[in-house]
C-alpha cells in the first residue's frame, strides 16, 4: 500500500505586511519569533499578538528545556492561534504549543501524554531547508536522553504553511547553506525510502532539480546571487518537506542526530557530514534498484556519469560549506560505539526508511570511515 497526502493549506505572500493583513494577525495570537525578525517585519503590523522571543530560552537546536521555559512563562495567558516565524527550531517547538497537553514534554515524546490538537497552527519558515511547515513531525533534543527524537503525529500538522520569500532575502550564507543542504538531503532520502511512491518521488525529484540548479547558479554568479534564487529554494524546501513528510527520512538523519546533539553541529551540516558515507554504503550493498534511478537523475543535473555523482555533489556543495571529518566537530573514537548504539536503539523510526538494511556493524563502519 502506498499513500500520499498534503495536509496544510499552502499560502504564498510577497510581503509580511500582506500576510498580517490577510490573516488579521493580532489579539488572540501567540507569535513565536526572534526579536530581530519581530522588530523588522512584524512590530509595525502587530495588533496585540503575544510575541514570544524564543532565543531567550536557548540558542541552537530546540530542546525540552526551551519548551518547558516557554510553557512556564505562558501560564495564565490566553491565545487561540499559534503562529511561528523562523527556522526548523521554532516551527517544531510551535507544533507542541498547538496541543492541549504540553508539559512534561519528555512524556509527550514517550507518548505518556495524550497528543491532541487544540489551537490553530500557522507556520512561516525563514530558512530554505526544514520542510517542517508541511510535516507532522516535531524534532526535539531531549537533554535527559542526550539525543534528538522525532514525534510524528497528525495532531502536529499545521493548518496553514505560509511562504514569504521576503523573510529570507538576507539569510546569512552559512544558514542558507546548511538549511538548503538539509532540504537536498530530505529530497534524496525520501526518494530512496521504501515508503516512496510516484507522488512523493515527483516532489523529491523536482526539489533536487531546483536546489542543484540554484547551487550551480550561485557558484557561477557568486554568493550574493543567492538572493536571486531564494524564492525558488523556499519552494524547493517545501517540496522536499512534502516528499519526506510522506516517505520519511532515513539513516543520514538518524546518524547525524547524535553528532548534532553532542557537539551542537547545525542540522544541515551534520547531515552533510554523513551523507556520502551512507549513500556509498547503500550503493555497495545494493547497487540495483531505486538508487540507480537517483544516481541517473543526479548525473543528469551535475553533468557527470552516474559513478561519479557523490564526488561531483561534494565538489559542488564544498563551494557552500566544506565537508569535514567527524573528529573535527569534536567527535571522539569512543563516540563511534556510543553513537552507533544510540542510532540502533533510538532511531528506529528513521532507520525503517533506509534504502537497504544497515545493521549495527555497518553503521559503526560508516562512522569509522567518516571519523
Ligand atoms: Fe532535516
Amino acid at each position: 500500500m502506498h499513500s500520499f497526502r498534503l495536509v496544510p493549506e499552502i499560502r504564498q505572500y510577497d510581503t509580511t505586511k500582506e500576510f498580517c493583513a490577510d490573516l488579521h494577525i493580532g489579539k488572540g495570537d501567540l507569535l513565536l519569533i526572534s526579536e530581530s525578525l519581530y522588530d523588522k517585519f512584524f512590530k509595525a503590523q502587530d495588533k496585540g499578538a503575544i510575541p514570544v522571543f524564543y532565543r531567550k530560552y536557548g540558542s541552537g537546536e530546540p530542546t525540552d528545556l526551551m519548551v518547558e521555559g516557554i510553557y512556564r512563562d505562558l501560564q495564565g495567558l490566553s491565545y487561540q492561534r499559534v503562529i511561528a516565524v523562523g527556522g526548523g527550531t521554532i516551527l517544531d517547538v510551535a507544533k507542541l504549543f498547538a496541543l492541549k497537553n504540553i508539559s512534561p514534554v519528555v512524556d509527550l515524546y514517550d507518548r505518556k501524554l495524550e497528543i491532541q490538537k487544540e489551537k490553530e497552527l500557522i507556520l512561516v519558515p525563514t530558512t530554505c531547508g526544514t520542510g517542517s511547515e508541511v510535516t507532522n513531525i516535531s524534532i526535539l533534543e531531549l537533554t535527559a536522553k542526550n539525543t534528538k527524537l522525532g514525534l510524528a503525529d497528525d495532531a502536529l500538522f499545521a493548518d496553514k504553511a505560509v511562504l514569504i520569500p521576503e523573510l529570507l532575502k538576507r539569510l546569512p550564507l552559512r544558514f542558507f547553506a546548511t538549511s538548503s543542504i538539509d532540504a537536498l538531503i530530505h529530497s534524496i532520502e525520501s526518494f530512496t525510502s521504501p515508503k516512496a511512491n510516484a507522488f512523493t518521488r515527483m516532489y523529491s525529484k523536482k526539489a533536487m532539480t531546483i536546489i542543484l540548479e540554484c547551487y550551480q547558479y550561485i557558484v557561477e554568479h557568486g554568493p550574493e546571487s543567492r538572493a536571486d534564487v531564494i524564492g525558488d529554494l523556499l519552494t524547493a524546501s517545501t517540496y522536499a518537506g512534502i516528499a519526506f513528510g510522506n516517505a520519511g527520512c532515513a539513516a543520514v538523519h538518524a546518524m547525524s542526530y547524535p553528532l548534532g546533539a553532542a557537539y551542537h553541529v547545525p542540522h544541515g551540516e551534520a547531515n552533510y557530514a554523513m551523507f556520502t558515507g551512507v549513500y556509498k554504503t547503500y550503493l555497495r550493498l545494493q547497487p540495483d534498484g531505486v538508487i540507480a534511478k537517483l544516481n541517473e537523475h543526479l548525473a543528469y543535473l551535475l553533468g557527470c556519469t552516474p559513478e561519479h555523482v557523490y564526488d561531483e555533489l561534494e565538489t559542488l556543495l564544498n563551494h557552500l560549506i566544506p565537508k569535514k571529518p567527524l573528529h573535527e566537530y569534536g567527535m571522539t573514537e569512543a563516540d563511534i560505539d556510543s553513537f552507533t548504539h544510540t542510532v540502533m536503539t533510538k532511531q528506529g523510526r528513521l532507520m525503517a526508511n533506509n534504502y537497504t538494511t544497515l545493521d549495527e556493524d555497518t553503521v559503526r563502519g560508516i562512522y569509522k570511515e567518516l571519523f
